[in-house]
């Protein structure tokens, strides 16, 4: 079983530096999964902690051993995000809704992943030949495992953003976001208060551009309100579309994103970094110097 989960980890690692051969990844990680990952499938609906902790190893090849993240493979911090986040974009990377359009290289590193898990339970509808899963056990206790991971603040390394301009920029994103970019579970919309500035990065052009956010297209309605409209990953791909005109103002608001992280918990960082004294009253953590004690 040792070798088998070395073998395992061998094979991902060499996964995380390929971005040539996805195709070839998803089947030889499927074989791989459906002999590693059975085994320890059971029965019921209770999470199985060990189960989870080894389902984590996987994802710690890339991930890091606490979920805190690998810039160079451009695998994002995930630990300490909201459970119920990490159920809907592991289902959407298993599915294809995320990490299955051509361009999306990181995406395609980490689907694969995703298509592992819960692996015994895929089945092929026999009229579309389409496949799915019956269960979503192993997403349930991988995504319980996560979110239980302590978050950590990220370093900043995204140059040239300007909090004050992102501050005004970031009124489009509250609604759902959060003021304090908390996150909002009725929105579906994830906290910003740990995430690292480079994946928010990558992830605003992809919004912008379509790799990611641009499922259902046959389900949105541009003539109605965006929030009433397609899911709301779409509704996210709209505002950033309307709002955000071009990689400078992506900078500007992960700027402000960032002050209200920091400002969020110390942890990480000796002092929060206030706005400079030109900036409107608001009250966000950053500008007024409170610190909740929140992640
Ligand atoms: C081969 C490397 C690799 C492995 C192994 C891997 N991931 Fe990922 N993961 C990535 C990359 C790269 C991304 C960024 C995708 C993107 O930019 O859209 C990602 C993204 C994610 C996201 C989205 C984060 C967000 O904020 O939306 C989640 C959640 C995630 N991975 C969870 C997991 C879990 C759980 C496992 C283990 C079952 C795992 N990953 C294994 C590479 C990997
Ligand atoms: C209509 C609600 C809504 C609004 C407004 C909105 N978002 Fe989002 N955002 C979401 C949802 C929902 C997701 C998760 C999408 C998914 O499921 O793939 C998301 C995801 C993101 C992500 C990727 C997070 C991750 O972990 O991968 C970033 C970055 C982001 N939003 C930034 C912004 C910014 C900046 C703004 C303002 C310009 C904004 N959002 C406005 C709903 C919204």
């Amino acid at each position: 079983m040792n070798n088998m989960k070395s073998t395992l980890v061998f094979l991902v690692n060499r996964m995380a530096n390929n971005v040539f051969f996805p195709g070839l990844c998803i089947k030889s990680l499927s074989l791989l999964g459906l002999v590693f990952i059975q085994p320890f499938h059971v029965n019921g609906s209770t999470v199985d902690h060990n189960r989870a902790s080894q389902l984590f190893q996987l994802c710690g090849v890339c991930h890091g051993s606490e979920g805190h993240g690998k810039r160079d493979i451009l695998a994002p911090a995930i630990a300490g995000l909201p459970e119920w986040y990490l159920v809907n974009q592991l289902k959407k990377f298993r599915n294809g809704d995320r990490g299955a359009h051509p361009d999306d290289v990181a995406g395609l590193k980490m689907r694969p992943m995703a298509r592992v898990l819960d692996i015994g339970s895929r089945k092929r509808n026999p009229k579309n030949g389409a496949w799915h899963y019956e269960n979503d056990e192993e997403v349930q206790a991988v995504a319980q495992y996560v979110a239980n991971l302590k978050p950590k603040q990220p370093k900043d390394v995204i140059e040239g953003g300007d909090p004050v301009k992102g501050k005004t920029l970031y009124l489009n994103c509250m609604g759902c976001h959060g003021q304090k970019s908390e996150g909002m579970a009725a929105m579906q919309a994830p906290a910003q208060t740990h995430m690292e500035d480079w994946y928010m990065l990558e992830q605003l052009k992809k919004f912008k551009s379509g790799q990611r956010g641009a499922e259902d297209t046959g389900k949105y309605d541009p003539t109605k309100p965006l929030f009433m409209s397609g899911t709301q990953a779409m509704a996210m791909r709209g505002i950033v579309t309307a709002t955000i005109p071009d990689e400078q103002a992506m900078k500007d608001v992960i700027a402000y994103i960032r002050e209200l992280g920091r400002g969020s918990t110390n942890e990480g960082h000796t002092v929060a970094a206030p706005l400079p004294a030109s900036s409107e009253q608001g009250n966000s953590p950053a500008v007024t110097g409170e610190k909740p004690n929140q992640p």
